[in-house]
């Protein structure tokens, strides 16, 4: 089965095609990162217009790149939520418009399902049961994973997603958008114990995070540090680095304790924070710790938004025989809870 999917949910346009059998035959992405540099975050409005401009462009591209022909497309998958709504629509609407020209089905996926399953794009791909750790520009969570659609929620942020404190605690540092990647750069300049940053909620039992306070942290030390409207460059480096160094330790602690509670051997990291090396480190070495425990991930361009995982995601669920009608629905708020089981199997 030959898989078309397609990715708007938030300022990446990702196009990809699928196949059961070859694997991944193509992947395109545009990132507006540019578009909403000058405003330093998302733009929901100017997103949802830049999808419009790029999707048709990227679907051809990636139609040429496979070598497929439109017959050899046998489904569409599609972002249908959590996300912008108007970015949602977009990637709905011409998800739809295509399957129905071509007379083949379109079905809706969850972006954090997509997340969370790209590690399966890899050349050594985790097997269930494992732990997830979902951490995006808008999500931050635990999530037990007993098979293809099967998942519970362990745990998850009370306040901001780990990328959200990122992306906070690089603008009041002066850096540009997204703020994950800014901060590691400016990380590996710092200077280790120059500031100590709180590790949130670690003190106490449960597997809920909040990091709005390690951004309130972050705002404080700034201002002490700063003098005459000036900071010292190395002095943000040092900040740089124990902000991330608190973020990575805060996530380890919480990611040990779900492996305890569940006995499951597996850790599966995902969304755009677990391209961060200094978690994926720390996390390795957690790992380690015990035999037979396995760290598993995606490669960088796959820890972000892309069309390859909602590909990948779709065609698992139409091979189950997952279908939908015509009719365009998102969901900006979507609990992973709720998806569908697709295997048969139970753990
Ligand atoms: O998964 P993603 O591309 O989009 C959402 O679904 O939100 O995640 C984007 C988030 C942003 O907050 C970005 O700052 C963060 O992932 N991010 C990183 C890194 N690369 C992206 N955070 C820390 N370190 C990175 N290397
Ligand atoms: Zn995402």
């Amino acid at each position: 089965m030959r898989i078309l999917g397609v990715e708007t949910s938030c300022d990446e346009t990702g196009v990809a095609i699928y196949d059961n059998h070859h694997g991944l035959l193509a992947n395109a992405l545009y990132s507006q990162i540019d578009l909403h540099a000058d405003y330093g975050g998302v733009v929901p409005e100017l997103a949802s217009r830049d999808h419009v401009r790029w999707l048709l462009p990227l679907i051809k591209q990636v139609m040429a790149e496979s070598g497929s022909d439109r017959k050899e497309i046998d489904a569409i998958a599609y972002t249908s939520g959590p996300g912008l709504i108007g970015a949602l629509m977009v990637g709905a609407a011409v998800a739809k418009s295509l399957a129905f020209a071509w007379q083949i089905p379109a079905l809706g996926i969850h972006h954090m399902e997509g997340h969370m399953l790209a590690p399966m794009l890899e050349a050594e791909p985790p097997e269930f049961p494992f732990v997830a750790l979902l951490v995006s520009g808008g999500h931050t969570q635990l999530v037990e994973v007993c098979g293809l659609g099967r998942y519970q929620l362990m745990g998850e942020s009370l306040d901001d997603a780990a990328g959200e404190a990122f992306d906070k605690s690089a603008k009041m540092l002066g850096l540009d958008y997204p703020g994950g990647p800014a901060i590691a750069r400016l990380a590996k300049q710092g200077r280790a114990g120059q500031f100590i940053f709180p590790r949130p909620m670690t003190d106490r039992p449960g597997l809920d995070f909040s990091f709005s306070g390690l951004k309130t942290f972050t705002r404080n030390t700034i201002a002490q540090q700063t003098q005459d409207g000036l900071i010292e460059p190395q002095v943000k480096a040092d900040i740089a680095l124990a902000f991330e160094t608190a973020v990575a330790e805060t996530l380890t602690i919480k990611c040990r304790r779900a492996l305890e509670q569940t006995g499951y051997k597996t850790l599966v990291i995902a969304g755009g924070v677990s391209a961060n090396l200094s978690l994926r480190e720390r996390l390795q070495q957690m790992i380690d710790r015990e035999s037979g425990r396995k760290l598993f991930y995606a490669r960088p361009e796959f820890c972000t938004d892309n069309g390859a995982m909602i590909a990948y995601v779709g065609c698992q669920r139409l091979m189950a025989g997952q279908q939908e009608d015509l009719e365009i629905v998102c969901r900006p708020r979507w609990p992973i809870e709720e998806l569908t089981p697709i295997d048969g199997e139970q753990y």
